[in-house]
């Protein structure tokens, strides 16, 4: 089942800092959103990047579609104009065939147990010539971009990381919750029959863990603000009890569970420390793909 409630935990602001403007500029002239006149966002949570595609596309309707009332309720309470919001279904969209110029969605597909039904539906939605555009997130990727940094890192450390948090992810999936590295299997969801022309990106944007006041370096001190308090919970990634949970449907040995978390939450305290310290760098790139299609 993938309706849990997503947790507001992920819900902040941080998302407003993900995206280089001239890079999102550059998308919208790839794909057509620039001149779009009707645009659907689904799973548009507290509207983060439903507010942000509205900029790209202005002179368009946008609709931020959302299966949880309460963040439809917050998302409208500040809604730009020409922008509403909707509590909805991805799987069973509440508009008719060919509704919108361009549909898009940002991390909504690595919390879907189907993400290819969804996608489908999406397409549904689309004018024949309109843009499907997904953005989604290898989150493993970008965890070992994190922490295998400089010669000296500690294998043993990364190791344990990677089988807890890899282990989880396997197990989040098994339990219907979505595949949290999806991002890297995007172009696997796009049926070939319904949609042709398909580009993938990979967003530009580093949060550069480095002192200064850019604003990748806001982005790198609110990522780290994020990690402690991730930290000052029992957990990591997810509350210990979620955890614990997901590396048993992956497959985890309970004697294994608390070691690896242990050793993953200190590798982790590691860095944030250094990194507030001051004394390590960091680049901070990921991978988080924009894949863009056109329905047939
Ligand atoms: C990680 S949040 C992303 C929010 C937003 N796209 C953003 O980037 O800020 C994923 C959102 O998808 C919503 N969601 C999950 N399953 C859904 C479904 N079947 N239909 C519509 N929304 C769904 C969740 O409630 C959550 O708000």
């Amino acid at each position: 089942m993938d309706h849990e409630p997503h947790s507001a935990r992920y819900l902040n602001d941080t998302r407003d800092l993900w995206w280089n403007e001239d890079f999102l500029a550059l998308i919208a002239a790839r794909t057509g959103l620039a001149h779009a006149a009707r645009v659907l966002d689904c799973g548009a949570g507290l509207g983060h990047w439903t507010r942000t595609v509205a900029r790209l596309a202005p002179h368009a309707e946008l609709t931020g579609l959302e299966r949880e009332p309460a963040w439809v309720a917050r998302a409208s309470a500040d809604a730009p104009p020409r922008v509403s919001f909707l509590a909805g279904d991805v799987y069973a969209l509440p508009f008719a065939d060919g509704a919108f110029d361009v549909v898009t969605c940002q991390t909504l597909l690595i919390h879907l147990r189907d993400p290819r039904a969804a996608v489908r539906e999406m397409v549904r939605v689309l004018r024949a010539d309109g843009r499907l555009l997904l953005c989604e997130p290898n989150n493993l990727a970008e965890g070992v971009a994190r922490l295998c940094v400089l010669p000296s890192f500690d294998l043993e450390d990364a190791l344990a990381w990677l089988r807890l948090e890899a282990t989880c992810e396997k197990g989040k999936h098994a339990l219907g919750l979505g595949y949290n590295s999806l991002g890297e299997g995007l172009v696997e969801l796009l049926d070939p029959s319904l949609v042709d022309d398909v580009s993938v990106w990979n967003n530009d944007k580093c949060t550069v863990f480095a002192p200064g006041e850019s604003a990748a370096q806001r982005a790198a001190r609110a990522e780290i603000a994020d990690e402690l308090r991730m930290l000052a919970d029992d957990g990591f990634t997810w509350s210990r009890e979620e955890t614990l949970r997901y590396f048993r449907a992956g497959g985890g040995r309970d004697e294994d569970f608390a070691p690896l978390l242990a050793r993953t939450r200190r590798a982790w305290a590691q860095r944030i420390e250094a990194l507030a310290r001051g004394t390590l760098s960091q680049n901070g790139g990921g991978m988080f793909y924009v894949a863009s299609a056109r329905k047939r």
